[in-house]
């Protein structure tokens, strides 16, 4: 019944995550026995197969140590000077508790004044550091009330900022319990982790209370250093070298080096570059969909590729540069040939619900690494906006004309070219709530689809498929309507 993945793809033709569907095989264990642990890179275990993207608005600090909490792992963004990419990476690292206050906004420098009550966006107090951002001098704090009551606002907030007692720090270590038996004990309504006399976070008493009614955290991502694995991209320019010098200090754990067409000599050069000079960091090489690409990145010695070309939902290289492959072919294809030579694949890009990662993770790939899926939610960069009545935040490609503009080109090749050609698109999505809260049930979700297939492992799913023990088909386009919500006049959308 149905076709192998080997049959299926080798017709000529390529097929994305909904061309196709598994056909259901036999189940003799419970959703609970399937383990999505996981490898990312030859050297480097993951507890859950999910990657955050290396792009400006969806990874920094608090999304790498929030995945690395929930035991996955983000790679932080190069769209920044290599200091600042260390300082991210650094500062995703020293944090134990995945809470995050300390948007930007939330910290200000003694010297200003505020004008306007979105200073304090959702929060009822404003930290006041020397710096005006975090990891500088905790000088006091504003409480919303106080500003409130100001007659007039150009006060300095100097004049009028409180001490904070010395009740309130806390070493940045303490843990979710630690930090609530402080909070309590104290009757507080905030601590202030400190590391050397300096802020690393402000955790408000609101915050602790939300992230108890999330699901239970598993096992983190811890590396050898003890602390939150994280990884960080970079490109292949000489200039690169110099910035995977901060990370290296910055305790970065695995490099992904950031090409839309990774097989190229600059590629090559790189990936033996960082193993000749850090033996011991692993590198991911990519983006490759074509298992030619991917066999001179295994030659010059990747330990993980990244696989996916024009997926992405920002994505308009096929249609730019008629290049690309449909994502399902390409993690088919390029697996089959890494899963030989022990190479874990990441399944990058074309992500949007749990099913697309089922069919990733069986057709071959041991990660897969998300974009949009995580763009919105808390723990991405930037700050919510109001469109047509929804809270969205920006989401946008680095192949975009706005991200290029900040840095971006060498992903797309377009130093050597004097004309920039977008190959990204900038948009919103709408606000989703903590990766803490919507990450585990997404993963309970694809430990239901791998029970369907009766898989109680990746691993497991991945001797099916090369067995010929697991059956795909083509789904036709009414087929695809159907297998969608279809035939009501309105509905809600909502799975957990
Ligand atoms: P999703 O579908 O998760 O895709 O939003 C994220 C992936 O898309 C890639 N990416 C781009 N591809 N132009 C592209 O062609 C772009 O501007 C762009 N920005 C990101 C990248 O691989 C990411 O992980």
């Amino acid at each position: 019944d149905g076709f192998s993945a080997e049959k299926l793809f080798n017709q000529g033709y390529s097929y994305t995550y909904d061309d196709v569907i598994f056909l259901p095989h036999y189940i003799d264990f419970p959703t609970d026995a399937v383990s999505l642990s996981t490898r990312l890179t030859r050297n480097i275990e993951l507890s859950i197969p999910f990657v955050a993207s290396p792009m400006d608005t969806v990874t920094e600090d608090y999304m790498a140590a929030a995945m690395a909490a929930l035991g996955g792992i983000g790679i932080v963004h190069s769209n920044c000077t290599p200091s600042d990419q260390g300082s991210l990476v650094a500062s995703a690292k020293s944090r134990r508790v995945p809470i995050f206050s300390s948007n930007s906004a939330i910290f200000r420098a003694q010297d200003g004044c505020i004008d306007d009550v979105t200073a304090f966006g959702e929060y009822n107090h404003l930290f006041v550091t020397e710096s005006g951002s975090a990891r500088s001098k905790v000088l006091g704090y504003v409480a919303k009330s106080d500003w409130e009551n100001l007659n007039d606002k150009k006060v300095k907030i100097f004049d009028y900022m409180r001490d904070c007692s010395s009740k309130v720090y806390v070493p940045s270590e303490y843990d979710l319990g630690q930090i609530s038996g402080v909070l309590e004990k104290n009757e507080l309504d905030f601590v202030v982790l400190e590391s050397n006399g300096e802020v690393v976070d402000v955790v408000l008493k609101e915050d602790v209370e939300r992230i108890k009614g999330y699901p239970r955290l598993g096992k983190g991502s811890v590396g050898p250093d003890g602390k939150w694995m994280v990884g960080a991209a970079i490109g292949t320019r000489e200039s690169d070298k110099q910035r995977l010098e901060h990370l290296v200090k910055a305790g970065v754990n695995v490099i992904v080096l950031d090409s839309s067409q990774g097989n190229s000599s600059y590629q090559i050069e790189m990936i033996k570059y960082v193993k000749k000079t850090y033996p011991k960091l692993d590198v991911i090489g990519g983006n490759v969909v074509t298992m030619y690409q991917a066999q001179n990145l295994i030659q010059a010695g990747v330990d993980g590729l990244r696989v996916g070309m024009g997926s992405g939902s920002i994505c308009t290289t096929q249609e730019v540069c008629a290049v690309g492959r449909g994502q399902a072919t390409a993690v088919y294809k390029v697996s089959s040939i890494a899963a030989q030579n022990g190479v874990p694949v990441i399944a990058d890009g074309g992500i949007s619900n749990s099913g697309h990662i089922v069919k990733a993770l069986t057709l071959g790939a041991s990660t897969v690494m998300m974009g949009s899926f995580l763009a919105g939610s808390t723990e991405a960069p930037g700050t919510y906006q109001y469109q047509e009545g929804r809270r969205v935040k920006k989401y946008r490609g680095m192949g975009s004309l706005e991200a290029m503009t900040k840095g971006s080109d060498a992903r797309y090749l377009g130093d050597t070219a004097k004309l920039k050609i977008a190959q990204g698109v900038v948009g919103a999505v709408a606000d989703k709530g903590s990766v803490l809260k919507f990450i585990p049930y997404t993963m309970q979700a694809v430990k239901q689809g791998f029970q369907d297939l009766g898989a109680s492992s990746l691993q497991s799913g991945h001797e099916l498929l090369r067995s010929r023990s697991l059956r795909l088909e083509v789904r036709t386009g009414a087929a695809q309507v159907e297998g969608g919500v279809h035939g009501l006049v309105s509905y809600e959308k909502k799975s957990f």
